[in-house]
């Protein structure tokens, strides 16, 4: 290039490159987002002595992925998070090549099984976790901490599980009181199989059995996790395996979960005839659920990453964060016609009541006298003569994110294509759907609207979306409307952040 051409070549990157660093407000304020950087994968969540433990794939030189290591934040609530120098940096070896610390869990050694603590110490934090070596290597390694994840050694003699494959990750340990063991589910990815592993100490794993080749295979398997959760009404449980894979809609990622029995050895799902997603929205993955809760916890507790790999790395979030954090929610089964069915209920509320009705009836159109970008909202709707009903958040003059109840086909969606910025990627641009039957002629949602991050729970956790959406106007409007007669609304309320 001549030398004028290279001038103007880099006047004009900067100009582009200034428009793309001006801020847009997209920084969630209860969903935990790093302060910079990239993230993925929530990892090593865990409890102990008054702290929630959320660790977390982090880039810390970019907001692109790469160079994984892991991040750390705190809370005492599930709800505010405090951020943690990162706890496991990704490392050189002696060969030139580099460890990656990829996804992974950690557990409480509160009987030194281990035998890396002191007598007595009953405080000991284990990290299990994929040690990635780029193009040639993937095994599961451990590192241990003995001041609440703060800082870590890495075992001396990692890896402590390797199959020579350079696909085969994502451990997730619980302990498993019966037999006074370690339980290890782990993938390999490419055959989509889920591999259950047992160890005494966490150092030595001898394999179990096998689980897979079933259910959506249109995306490899991740971050899979088996966790004991209970039946709602009953004091009985079962098993849940839960595996981040393929969407119902072709091509994009989400969860799927199977429900049966783990006898110690093997896991066996209970007869499916459909395929289970946990969330259908297009960004909720590679979730996994807390290890060591309190007894005052009666259901397990999980978060997940949201994001999807389609079009991840290209959000417009500004240039200095990338990638966030659900609500931690709570896990149940409810009995259904079909079988058993997960439930998810977020843990955490807004608190301050920002706005409430009850019982009003609306024709046409309702402007709801709230603005804002940043609520809690819970409504039940019952659509009567309506033949469709829709809830418009984050709506301006000309841009709105769309919740539409169909009534005649059942159907909940949530439609980001006139949401804001969605040209960023072609795949972005979306509308999820999911069946949602009334319950005695009546519908319930439970909304969390973050800037960019909506989570909308339906009929009380029985079906979940979660999606980014990046509104330009930022006005903030909420406006229902009922289409084909009237729709009463039993109540709606609104609740925010305090100021
Ligand atoms: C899932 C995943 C994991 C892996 C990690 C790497 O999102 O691909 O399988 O451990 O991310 O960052």
């Amino acid at each position: 290039m001549k030398k004028t051409a290279l001038f103007w070549f880099f006047i004009i990157r900067s100009l582009i490159g200034f428009s793309q660093s001006v801020p847009q407000d997209y920084r969630p304020q209860f969903h935990y987002t790093a302060p910079k950087n990239w993230v993925n994968d929530p990892n090593g969540m865990v409890y102990l002595d008054g702290e929630y433990h959320l660790f977390y794939q982090y880039n810390p030189f970019g907001n692109v992925w790469g160079h994984m290591s892991w991040g750390h934040a705190v809370s005492k609530d599930l709800q505010h998070w405090e951020t943690l120098p990162p706890a496991l940096p990704e490392f050189d070896n002696p060969d030139g090549t580099q460890t990656m610390i990829f996804s992974g869990c950690a557990v409480i050694d509160s009987m030194n099984t281990s035998g890396f603590f002191e007598k007595g110490f009953t405080k000991g934090m284990v990290a299990i976790f994929t040690s990635h070596i780029e193009g040639k290597a993937q095994h599961q390694s451990i590192a241990y901490s003995i001041d609440k994840g703060r800082t870590w050694k890495r075992y001396d003699k990692n890896p402590v599980l390797d199959l020579g494959m350079k696909d085969f990750r994502d451990p997730s340990v619980i302990w498993y009181p019966e037999k006074q063991a370690w339980i290890m589910t782990v993938v390999k990815p490419l055959e989509y199989m889920a591999q259950f592993y047992e160890s005494k100490d966490l150092k030595k794993w001898t394999l179990l059995s096998e689980f897979g080749k079933q259910g959506d295979m249109t995306k490899i398997w991740e971050c899979p996790s088996l966790t004991k959760i209970p039946i709602e009404g009953t004091k009985e449980f079962k098993w849940v395996l839960m595996v981040s894979s393929g969407h119902r809609q072709k091509n994009y990622l989400a969860m799927q979960y199977f429900v049966g029995d783990f006898d110690g050895k093997t896991f066996t799902s209970q007869k499916q005839n459909e395929i289970l997603y946990v969330d259908e929205g297009k960004d909720f993955y590679a979730a996994i659920p807390f290890n060591n809760l309190p007894k005052s916890h009666t259901k397990p507790i999980m978060i997940g990453w949201i994001n999807d790999w389609e079009y991840a790395r290209e959000i417009p979030t500004g240039d200095t964060w990338r990638g966030g954090f659900s609500v931690p929610r709570e896990l149940s089964l409810k009995k259904t016609a079909n079988g058993l069915r997960l439930v998810q209920h977020p843990v955490m509320a807004l608190k301050k009541l920002a706005f409430s009705v009850k019982n009003k009836v609306i024709n046409k159109a309702y402007e709801v006298p709230f603005k804002g970008e940043v609520f809690d909202l819970a409504l039940e709707i019952q659509p009567q003569q309506a033949k469709a009903v829709t809830l418009n958040i984050f709506q301006s003059k000309d841009e709105a994110t769309v919740i539409r109840y169909d009534v005649f086909t059942q159907e909940l969606s949530l439609d980001r294509t006139h949401s804001g910025q969605v040209n960023f990627h072609p795949r972005f641009s979306s509308i999820e759907r999911v069946k949602v039957p009334l319950k005695d002629g009546k519908l319930s949602l439970r909304l969390l609207a973050d800037k960019s991050i909506v989570e909308l729970f339906a009929q009380d956790g029985e079906q979940v979306l979660t999606d980014w959406v990046f509104p330009t106007k930022h006005e903030g409007g909420i406006t229902i409307t009922s289409e084909g007669g009237n729709v009463k609304l039993n109540n709606l309320s609104i609740h925010t952040l305090p100021q």
